[in-house]
C-alpha cells in the first residue's frame, strides 16, 4: 500500500551531492583538462563534464579531499597558473604530479557552473589553525582586507560565501591514526579560530562545521569513533559540531575473480548485500549520537541549546570493487548494471532516512571508484550512475510517504514520494536473471502519466568512448487506467521510476 496520508518527511537534495578529488584522474585528465587543451573545454574545465553535472545541478560539491585534503595547501593554487608549485600525490597510487591548476577559483568556478555549492575539507594533519584561517578568510570576506583584495585580484571580487567546512579526514586512519580524543583537541583548536563572518551579533548566518565522522561498516578495533568522540566533546566546554561526517564503502573485496565488468551470480548478490548495510549502518549512527547527546550535560547558557543537535552525514558512499586497487589511473572502476542498482539502493536508503541524514556525497563524481562520468582523452562518458542520479532527481524536494508492495518481494526494493500531487515510485528489481511481478495498493485512485527504466541486455555491460549509449535509461509507454491497484512488470536488474497522477 502507498499511503499518501503518511508523511515521513521531505528529501533534501543535499542527499543527492558529489565528492571529487585529486586522486587518479578525477581531478587532472578528468574535470580539469587545462586552458590550452585541444578538449574543449570552459576555461580549462572539460566542457562535457561541465555539461553534463549542469543537467544534473548536483546540490553540493565536497573538495579538494578525502585524503588529498589532509596534504593539500591551498596557496598551492592560488594566482598567476605559471607561478603555482608542482607538488606529487602518492594517495592511492595517483602517483602524479599536482601542478594546482585547478585550486580554489577554478573550483569555484567549477561550482557556480554547475550550480552546486561547494563543501571544503580543511587539512588537519599537515596544515594549521592559520592556514585554515587564511583559506577561508580568502574564500568568505567581504570587507577589504589583505586576503580578501588577494580574491579579488585574482578576479572574484564577491566572497564566495562557502559554508560548509569539515576539519580533517577520517582521522581515525589516513588523517591521522587519530584517537577520538586526539581529534576533539584539535577539533576544538581548529573550531574556535574560525572566524564567523557574521555583519553584527544579530545576523543568523552561519559556518557549518563539519567533524570527521566514522567509517561506517568497518568499526575500529577497539574504538567507537561516534561514542568515544561524543563522551570526549561532553568533558568540557563543548566545541561547536554541526554535523559528523561517516564514510560508508560498500567493499566487495571478497573474491579475487569478481571483476567490474565481469562478475559471477554470488559476485552480484554480495554487492547488492553490500549497499543494503548502509541502512543498519545509519540506525546504529544515529543511535550512538543521540545517546551521546543525552549523556551531554545541560547547557549553561540558552547560548549552548543550540550545540544540542549534530547531524548525520555521509560524506563519502559508494561501491569499491576490489580490481579498483591495482587500477591505472588510480580507483578507475567502470560501471555495470551492477553499480547502478547498488546505486539507487543506497539512494533510496538515504532518502528512506531523509529525517536521519542531512546530506550526503557519492564517492566519487568522475573517474574515481563509484563514478557518473568516466573520461576517456577526449570523450566524455555517462555511466549508468549517472542516470540512476538523473532519475533520482525526481524525488528532491518531494515528501516521502509510506509505502510497501502488496506481498513482500525479498528482490524488489519500493520507493515513493510525492510533490504536488504527483506521486513519483521507484521499483528496483535486484534479481540478477528474473523477471519480478509486484502488485502495489494506492491508498488514492491513481493514473500513470510517466515511466522510464534502466536496464542493459548483459549485466556486465557498460558505457565507454566507443559505446557510450549501451545502457542508458529509456522512456517506457505506460498505459494505465484510473485506479487504486497496479501491477508492474519489472525486467530482471532493473530501475524503473512511474509516475502517478493522483485523482
Ligand atoms: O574516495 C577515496 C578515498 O576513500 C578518500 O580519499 C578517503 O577519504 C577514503 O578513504
Amino acid at each position: 500500500m502507498i499511503d499518501t496520508n503518511q508523511i515521513q518527511g521531505t528529501i533534501s537534495p543535499y542527499l543527492h551531492g558529489q565528492f571529487v578529488e585529486f586522486l587518479g584522474h578525477g581531478i587532472t585528465d578528468g574535470i580539469w583538462v587545462g586552458r590550452e587543451s585541444d578538449i574543449p573545454n570552459i576555461d580549462g574545465l572539460r566542457e562535457g563534464i561541465v555539461d553534463a553535472l549542469a543537467k544534473l545541478a548536483p546540490p553540493v560539491v565536497r573538495w579538494p579531499g578525502g585524503c588529498y585534503a589532509d596534504t593539500y595547501h591551498w596557496r598551492d593554487g592560488i594566482g598567476k597558473p605559471e607561478n603555482r608549485p608542482t607538488t606529487y600525490n602518492e594517495n592511492f597510487g595517483t602517483y602524479e604530479q599536482d601542478q594546482h591548476q585547478f585550486g580554489t577559483d577554478e573550483f569555484m568556478h567549477f561550482c557556480e557552473l554547475i550550480g552546486a555549492e561547494p563543501w571544503l575539507n580543511i587539512n588537519l594533519l599537515s596544515g594549521s589553525v592559520q592556514e585554515m584561517k587564511e583559506w577561508m578568510e580568502y574564500c568568505n570576506r567581504k570587507e577589504t582586507t589583505s586576503l580578501s583584495n588577494e580574491r579579488k585580484a585574482n578576479g572574484h571580487p564577491e566572497p564566495y560565501n562557502v559554508q560548509f567546512w569539515e576539519i580533517g579526514n577520517e582521522a581515525w586512519a589516513g588523517g591521522g591514526f587519530m584517537t577520538p580524543q586526539d581529534y576533539v583537541r584539535k577539533y576544538r583548536q581548529y573550531s574556535s579560530a574560525m572566524p564567523t563572518f557574521k555583519q553584527n551579533i544579530f545576523d543568523k548566518s552561519k559556518i557549518y562545521k563539519i567533524a570527521s565522522g566514522p567509517d561506517g561498516n568497518k568499526p575500529l578495533e577497539r574504538i567507537n569513533w561516534t561514542r568515544d568522540l561524543l563522551n570526549e566533546i561532553s568533558k568540557y566546554r563543548q566545541p561547536e559540531i554541526n554535523a559528523l561526517d561517516l564514510h560508508f564503502y560498500n567493499w566487495n573485496l571478497d573474491s579475487d575473480t569478481d571483476m567490474p565488468t565481469s562478475f559471477q551470480e554470488d559476485d552480484w548478490y554480495r554487492v547488492i548485500k553490500g549497499a543494503r548495510e548502509l541502512a543498519l549502518v545509519i540506525a546504529e549512527q544515529k543511535q550512538l549520537i543521540k545517546d551521546g547527546l543525552e549523556k551531554m550535560p545541560v547547557p549553561e547558557s540558552s547560548m549552548d541549546q543550540q550545540l544540542q543537535k549534530i547531524d548525520l552525514i555521509v560524506g563519502e558512499w559508494g561501491i569499491w570493487h576490489k580490481a579498483s586497487f591495482m587500477a591505472k589511473p588510480a580507483l578507475l572502476q567502470q560501471v555495470t548494471m551492477r553499480d547502478a542498482i547498488a546505486t539507487a539502493i543506497s539512494l533510496n536508503i538515504l532518502q528512506e532516512n531523509c529525517e536521519n541524514v542531512s546530506m550526503a556525497c557519492v564517492a566519487q563524481t568522475v573517474n574515481v571508484l563509484n563514478s557518473l562520468i568516466i573520461t576517456d582523452q577526449d570523450k566524455t562518458v555517462l555511466t549508468p550512475n549517472f542516470d540512476v542520479f538523473m532519475m533520482y532527481k525526481k524525488f528532491q524536494g518531494s515528501r516521502l510517504v509510506q509505502y510497501q508492495t502488496r506481498e513482500k518481494n525479498q528482490f524488489v526494493d519500493i520507493f515513493a514520494a510525492i510533490q504536488d500531487e504527483i506521486l513519483t515510485v521507484c521499483l528496483i528489481n535486484s534479481h540478477i536473471n528474473s523477471k519480478q511481478v509486484v502488485q502495489v495498493d494506492f491508498q488514492h485512485l491513481a493514473k500513470g502519466i510517466f515511466a522510464e527504466r534502466l536496464v542493459a541486455d548483459d549485466v556486465t555491460d557498460y558505457n565507454s568512448a566507443e559505446h557510450p549509449n549501451t545502457v542508458r535509461t529509456k522512456q517506457i509507454s505506460f498505459t494505465d487506467k484510473i485506479s487504486t491497484m497496479k501491477e508492474f512488470d519489472l525486467p530482471a536488474a532493473s530501475i524503473n521510476i512511474f509516475q502517478f497522477k493522483l485523482i
